[in-house]
């Protein structure tokens, strides 16, 4: 089933595969630059997460999860050297309450891209990047992502214990200077270790802390065609931010069938 585009070019039919894939992201970035981008999707009524009741645990809502949305994150994983993630992310791991990290293309359906990221000269998986004060970090959901590369970004105050027992795990470990990971912190350390595409799919803080700093370069956001309601939710963004964040709309898509209707559009942030 096909797409319809309704901006730049309304009214062509689009396919869904490759639709994000021929952007080639990881490409963007002239050298000793890098491209960060995040994917969110959520409800008309804006929820990205709800809390489920039993697990006591928030978690992307299931009546909006859809494969062909997954398709599209898994494209924008596909073209990333390194995905953001967050520590909160790797307890609900350890927990068995999230998806497993983000191994590009484990299912047959997704086998291209792997395909694609060998022809484009990068790493079978992207690495992966934990933001954390705390570091509470269960070391049971790193052993999960062996053979990647995992590096763990922290403020100023953490644990020299915690440090050591992540440290023994296998992971690298970065101290700021400051109390939390701020964006241009971590856009420099991207830069510093060589990345040129970072894809974010961190929750509402640490897309705060990347646009707070205006060093998000584009947002994706699907758009189910649902109303949720419930009272505990997360949106996209929390937090306060000292200036309004201004959006250039890129691209848009309909994607309607009797089962899934959903808007996929891209932003790009207006540098004031
Ligand atoms: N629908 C969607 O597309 C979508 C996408 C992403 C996430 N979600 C959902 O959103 C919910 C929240 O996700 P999340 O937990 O990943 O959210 P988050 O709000 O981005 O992450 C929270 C944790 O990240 C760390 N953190 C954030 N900013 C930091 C900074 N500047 N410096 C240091 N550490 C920082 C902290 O970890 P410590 O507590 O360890 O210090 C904090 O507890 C989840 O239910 C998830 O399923 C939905």
């Amino acid at each position: 089933m096909s797409l319809l585009a309704l901006y730049p070019d309304p009214g062509k039919q689009v396919e869904l595969n490759r639709l994000y894939l021929k952007l080639n992201l990881h490409r963007f970035a002239a050298e000793g630059h890098v491209l960060i981008y995040a994917n969110y999707i959520a409800s008309i009524d804006g929820r990205i997460s709800l809390l489920n009741e039993d697990s006591g645990e928030y978690g992307v809502p299931a009546s909006i999860a859809n494969n062909r949305d997954w398709r599209l994150y898994q494209e924008l994983a596909a073209q990333s050297g390194v995905m953001i993630t967050s520590a909160r992310y790797f307890r609900q791991l350890a927990k068995g309450q999230a998806q497993d990290l983000l191994p590009v293309g484990q299912q047959p359906e997704y086998a291209d891209l792997l395909e694609w990221r060998r022809e484009q000269g990068l790493a079978e998986q992207p690495d992966v990047v934990v933001i954390s004060n705390s570091l509470d970090i269960p070391l049971s959901a790193l052993e999960k992502l062996q053979g990647r590369k995992i590096s763990v970004l922290t403020g100023c105050a953490a644990s020299a214990e915690k440090i050591d027992r992540l440290k023994q795990a296998g992971a690298h470990l970065s101290v700021f200077a400051t109390d939390s990971v701020t964006g241009t912190g971590l856009k420099q350390w991207l830069i510093q270790s060589g990345y040129r595409s970072a894809y974010m799919i961190a929750g509402p803080e640490v897309h705060r802390t990347l646009l707070a700093e205006r060093v998000l370069d584009r947002l994706f956001l699907t758009t189910h065609l649902t109303l949720l309601g419930e009272n505990r939710f997360h949106t996209l963004l929390s937090g306060i931010l000292e200036s309004p964040v201004k959006l250039q709309l890129e691209s848009l898509y309909l994607d309607q069938s009797a089962t899934n209707s959903q808007l996929f559009a891209q932003y790009a942030l207006q540098q004031d």
